[in-house]
């Protein structure tokens, strides 16, 4: 059973920041999912929504920035932006990293980043599932390298989602919670997918995924697993 820190430690630190992928680490997670998109002069960040306003004291569309004006704006007074080299850097390998595509436009850019991490660095592909809610992204993340472990997201649509893994040989399906049951979470595995629910933060839940034997769980709060 994976622990695995929903946008860091998401219940104990500000969402996406390296103070909350530290906090997942001190929480001795085996994953940390966070959310990365591209800025206006094409650096891969991690930031979850299309806008800065819930975040961050800017305002605005967050791909209309470039990263140095990114640099500029802050959350919760004192965290900045971290692009996705960063975290690299800040994760060290101590821990697999599922990096959910927010846009498209990503893709040839994070396969390059993890190109590199595994090139040059410790990192290996087992250390990364690429996960979107966005199909037509993951189809191109597989063509581009297919070495890349794939995470399908859905919220709503089990079998289709399990269909659309066949076709692009993902690794697993990263499904809402509420979409689980024993027999269906029994279904996925034995085609030969892990499953990975999101987010699962009430202990009641916690437990009966436990009891359904998913393969991880994704959670604001790890120390609950
Ligand atoms: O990857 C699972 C989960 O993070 C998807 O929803 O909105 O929290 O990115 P969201
Ligand atoms: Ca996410």
């Amino acid at each position: 059973m994976l622990k695995i820190a929903h946008r860091g430690a998401k219940g104990y630190e500000p969402e996406n920041t390296k103070a909350a992928f530290l906090k997942a680490l001190d929480m001795q997670v085996d994953g940390i999912e966070l959310d990365v998109q591209l800025t206006a002069d094409g650096e891969v960040i991690v930031f979850h929504d299309d806008t800065l306003d819930r975040m961050t004291n800017g305002k605005g569309l967050v791909s209309a920035f470039k990263l140095a004006e990114l640099y500029s704006f802050s959350i919760a007074e004192k965290h900045q932006i971290p692009t996705l080299q960063e975290v690299l850097d800040v994760v060290d390998t101590k821990c697999f990293l599922n990096i959910e595509l927010k846009n498209t436009g990503s893709c040839s850019r994070v396969v390059a980043l993890i190109e590199a991490a595994v090139l040059v660095k410790k990192w290996t592909y087992q250390h990364f599932i690429v996960s979107s809610f966005d199909w037509n992204a993951l189809r191109e993340i597989s063509l581009l390298n297919p070495k890349i472990p794939i995470g399908v997201l859905t919220e709503n649509n089990l079998d289709l989602a399990l269909t659309f893994a066949e076709t692009i040989q993902a690794k697993a399906i990263h499904p809402h919670y509420h979409l689980l049951d024993a027999e269906n979470t029994k279904k996925i595995q034995d085609k030969g997918f892990l499953v990975f629910p999101w987010t699962v933060n009430e202990t009641a839940d916690i437990d009966r995924l436990k009891r359904y034997q998913v393969n991880g769980i994704i959670t604001d709060y790890p120390d609950r697993i």
